[in-house]
């Protein structure tokens, strides 16, 4: 093995002549983690950007076999998962990854909703934060299409009709996502491009100034922390902390697979755009709670109709959400800030509720 050891690190030493290797020696060793009893919310990032790195390489694998047109993807996706080698593996792990790594990017986003780690000068990293999430929703809506199976096409029909209730530019936007009036291939092949080009260019672009704008402020301390005197315990990020981040890392594979093995992602029957739309169409689960929330309205509120004034309220939370570094003055100044604790907790209570009674309650009542 000692041949092996000296090989790499001449290989080191002869990148390092070349590109300056020590930038990122320094960098590393540099990087401390502040210790203290919220730290464990500092490894969602890390494991969210890990599931996304897995979305990446599987999403890649399945690329060499799908084919995205309405005549042939259904068939190429059956293909893929009765013949092709560990094909079926590499597509339920691509279906579960994107599952677990909404949930895990929920769960650091609330975190860092809580733990206010928004505040200066991190407001930026918020932005940028928020604006994954649109990415990670998009990723889901679009590559939920993508198998052109029954419950996925009919569930896009009733998904893009939502932007209809736009006022004045609702018809013209609907036939922009759709690339016409209906669901059809023209619809797929515009997901397809989005899903595979689009918003992985654009999100490796938000993602690689998140992630700078993290390295370059290092991690918060949260506020309770800091008043109750601060935190001096820290570990070095290199390997203390990167070591956890594997730990974790290994875990989530190792139930990735186990999910994939035991559940493989189902197919269902080809899309058949001229059948009636199957009993209990649901949206992906992330995007329950709205679904549910329209569900309540009632027809009318103040002459509106009310599912136009939900999708509005949902677009003006969206934005209210987005600029909650500037709209908490209290913590902006370094004060205690109950009230956005109490609106965070309001968020994710209403979500959980929400999304609980939209695979609970009966849609015939
Ligand atoms: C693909 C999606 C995302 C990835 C891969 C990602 C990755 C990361 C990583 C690796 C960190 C450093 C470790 C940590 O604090 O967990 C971080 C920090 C942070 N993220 Fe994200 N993130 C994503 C989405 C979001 C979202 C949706 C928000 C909020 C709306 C957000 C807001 C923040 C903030 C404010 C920090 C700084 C935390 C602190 O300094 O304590 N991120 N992110």
């Amino acid at each position: 093995m000692g041949w092996l050891r000296s090989g790499f690190s001449s290989g080191i030493d002869w990148l390092d002549e070349r590109v300056g290797l020590e930038v990122i020696e320094t960098l590393a060793k540099k990087k401390e983690v502040p210790v203290h009893r919220h730290t464990v919310w500092y490894y969602l990032g890390g494991m969210t950007l890990f599931l996304f790195m897995i979305q990446v390489a599987t999403g890649i694998l399945l690329l060499f076999y799908y084919r995205p047109s309405a005549e042939e993807a259904f068939e190429s996706v059956q293909f893929l998962m009765a013949e092709v080698q560990f094909g079926w593996l590499i597509r339920s792990i691509h279906a579960w990854s994107a599952n677990l790594m909404i949930f895990t990017l929920f769960l650091h986003m609330f975190s860092v909703l809580l733990l206010k780690a928004y505040r200066a000068p991190r407001e930026l990293t918020w932005f940028t934060g928020v604006a994954l999430m649109g990415m990670a929703l998009g990723f889901g809506f679009t590559g939920y299409l993508l198998p052109w199976n029954e419950l996925a096409y009919f569930a896009t029909r009733v998904g893009t009709e939502i932007v209809r209730v736009i006022p004045l530019l609702g018809d013209s936007l609907l036939r922009v996502a759709r690339g016409g009036d209906d669901v059809t291939g023209a619809t797929l092949t515009r997901f397809y491009a989005i899903h595979v080009a689009v918003l992985p260019l654009i999100t490796t672009a938000i993602l690689g100034l998140h992630l700078f704008l993290v390295q370059k402020q290092g991690m918060s301390v949260p506020y309770s922390i800091e008043m109750a005197g601060g935190t001096k315990r820290s570990m070095p990020f290199l390997p203390n902390f990167l070591l956890r981040d594997l730990v974790g890392w290994l875990t989530a594979l190792a139930v990735l697979a186990a999910l994939a093995a035991y559940f493989p992602a189902e197919l269902g029957q080809k899309a058949d755009p001229f059948a009636s739309a199957p009993a209990g169409i649901k949206p992906e689960w992330y995007f329950m709670f709205m679904f549910q929330t329209l569900k309540y309205l009632p027809a009318h509120i103040l002459g509106i109709e009310g599912e136009v004034v939900g999708i509005l309220g949902f677009a003006l939370g969206g934005v209210l959400f987005l600029l909650i570094p500037l709209l908490d003055r209290r913590t902006a100044r370094a004060e205690p800030s109950r009230l956005f604790t109490w609106i965070g907790v309001g968020i994710i209570v209403y979500v959980v509720v929400l999304t609980y009674l939209g695979y609970t309650v009966d849609p015939t009542t």
